[in-house]
């Protein structure tokens, strides 16, 4: 796939690559029309596939990381038509498909759509400039893609409603407190870190990377004891990897391990 609205690369030094997947519509903000959902899925899909990378990271830009559907191009919708052509969940569901741990590394607006793409991805890594919101509330709807249901789960429920009833932003340091994102990083140093988070992931048994991720989703779909119940299924099933054999005999030697990802 040719892609208009993002931009994609590859870095990495170790055997384990990390894929970079940048939103890339800079005159509307990273406005999220259905061109770039399309692109993004296509592409988290092509380095979840692609057994030389790691981890993905998903940016934006400086000003924004994504300011929201494409206002522009549902203004005009009727219910059928959005309800026909699946708009929201043809495409923007994609991301929960990926195997892989995705990092989003937010800078300037996350607001909408923007936000529950970064919801969606594991760790969220704010620069300092970063504002998060829900400001569907002002433009007469909801928010389409899990935004009344992540940010509850996130940053609990009066929080929650105070952003989604008024659709204020939230700065970096108030996403931070309330556990909306992972770490607050200087605006200057964003990406660097990321792939320095991606690089310490990327080191590590790829099986229990990817079974943890399962895991953690499987916290906010099930209740307790299921939960548990299916980590103990993992837990006893790791014992069937190498992995699982060089991280404790290494532990043992008190050497690095040498993680063979099988
Ligand atoms: N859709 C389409 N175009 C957008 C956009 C959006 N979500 N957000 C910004 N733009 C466009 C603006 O129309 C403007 O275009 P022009 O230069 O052609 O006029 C350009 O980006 C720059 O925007 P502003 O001039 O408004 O820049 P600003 O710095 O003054 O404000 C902003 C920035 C606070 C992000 C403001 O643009 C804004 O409030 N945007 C809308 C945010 C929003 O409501 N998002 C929710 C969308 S609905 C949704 O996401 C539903 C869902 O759950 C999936």
């Amino acid at each position: 796939m040719d892609y208009e609205c993002i931009m994609t690369e590859v870095r990495g030094e170790s055997a384990l690559k990390t894929g970079l997947i940048t939103l890339n519509r800079p005159k509307q903000m990273n406005a999220l029309n259905d061109r770039l959902m399309d692109e993004l899925g296509a592409a988290l899909l092509a380095f979840d596939a692609d057994d030389g990378i790691g981890c993905i990271i998903v940016t934006g830009s400086e000003k924004a990381f994504a300011a929201g559907a494409d206002i522009a191009a549902m203004a005009t919708l009727g219910h059928m038509d959005a309800w026909k052509a699946g708009y929201i969940s043809r495409n923007w569901e994609t991301i929960r498909q990926v195997k892989k741990p995705v990092i989003a590394a937010v800078a300037g607006f996350a607001l909408g759509g923007g936000c529950e793409v970064a919801m969606m991805c594991d760790i969220v890594l704010a620069a300092d400039n970063a504002k998060f919101g829900q400001p569907e509330i002002k433009l007469g709807i909801v928010p389409g893609a899990g935004g009344t249901q992540r940010l509850p789960r996130a940053v609990g429920k009066a929080k929650a409603m105070d952003m989604l009833l008024t659709g204020r932003m939230m700065g970096a340091e108030e996403a931070e407190r309330a556990g909306l994102v992972s770490r607050i990083v200087p605006l200057a140093g964003l990406l660097d870190e990321a792939f320095a988070t991606a690089e310490l992931i990327n080191a590590l048994g790829a099986p229990s990377i990817a079974l943890t991720k399962e895991l953690v989703n499987e916290a906010f779909e099930s209740g307790l004891s299921s939960g548990v119940k299916a980590e103990r299924r993992v837990f006893h099933s790791l014992f069937g990897t190498e992995d699982q054999r060089e991280g404790m005999d290494a532990f043992l030697a008190k050497r690095k391990p040498a993680f063979k990802h099988r």
